[in-house]
């Protein structure tokens, strides 16, 4: 039985995660995503919203568990039995930043491998922070994410510009 963990912020997920997250699922025999609780990041969201983000979009996708997680990524993955670590490439300008993560990881825990699966072309631009960017300025986001999260993003963005007036 093969199972991977997809790790990252999901700060919120966007179509290109969830990209990954579908063909992942189709080669491992579970995948679970581990969304990161960093207390010295400061996310839009919070990691209860962005799992209620990731639960509602990967929906109908039967070998996906959403969990979160504290601290060093290969400590996450001893505890929850997982081999293998899936990350997403989206350009060359990724590369540096993924190859120092997954050698480091390598360092740490050398039982634990990383594989990568390169962004699909039409995700390739495709940030969080864009996501993030766009939604602030009441662009269209509706390329970019899940349908089923576009009235929570939307909604996040109107209460932080309340709070500011
Ligand atoms: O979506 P992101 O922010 O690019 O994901 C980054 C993530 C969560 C994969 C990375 O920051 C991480 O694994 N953090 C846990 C801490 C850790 O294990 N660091 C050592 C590897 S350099």
């Amino acid at each position: 039985m093969l199972r991977a963990i997809y790790p990252g912020s999901f700060d919120p997920v966007t179509l290109g995660h969830l990209d990954v997250i579908k063909r992942s699922c189709k080669i491992v025999d579970e995948l679970i995503i581990g969304v990161l609780n960093n207390s010295a990041k400061t996310p839009l969201f919070s990691v209860e919203e962005r799992v209620k983000m990731l639960e509602e979009a990967t929906k109908g996708l039967k070998n996906v568990k959403i969990v979160p997680f504290e601290g060093l990524l290969v400590e996450f993955a001893r505890r929850m039995k997982a081999k293998v670590v899936v990350r997403g490439l989206r350009a060359i300008t990724d590369f540096e930043y993924e190859l120092q993560m997954s050698q480091t990881n390598h360092k740490l825990e050398p039982e634990v491998e990383t594989m990568f699966l390169t962004t699909s072309i039409e995700y390739s631009f495709l940030s969080s922070t864009t996501v993030k960017e766009v939604a602030a300025f009441g662009g269209d986001i509706s390329q970019f994410v899940p349908s089923a999260i576009i009235g929570r993003i939307e909604e996040k963005m109107q209460s932080k510009i309340k709070r500011r007036v």
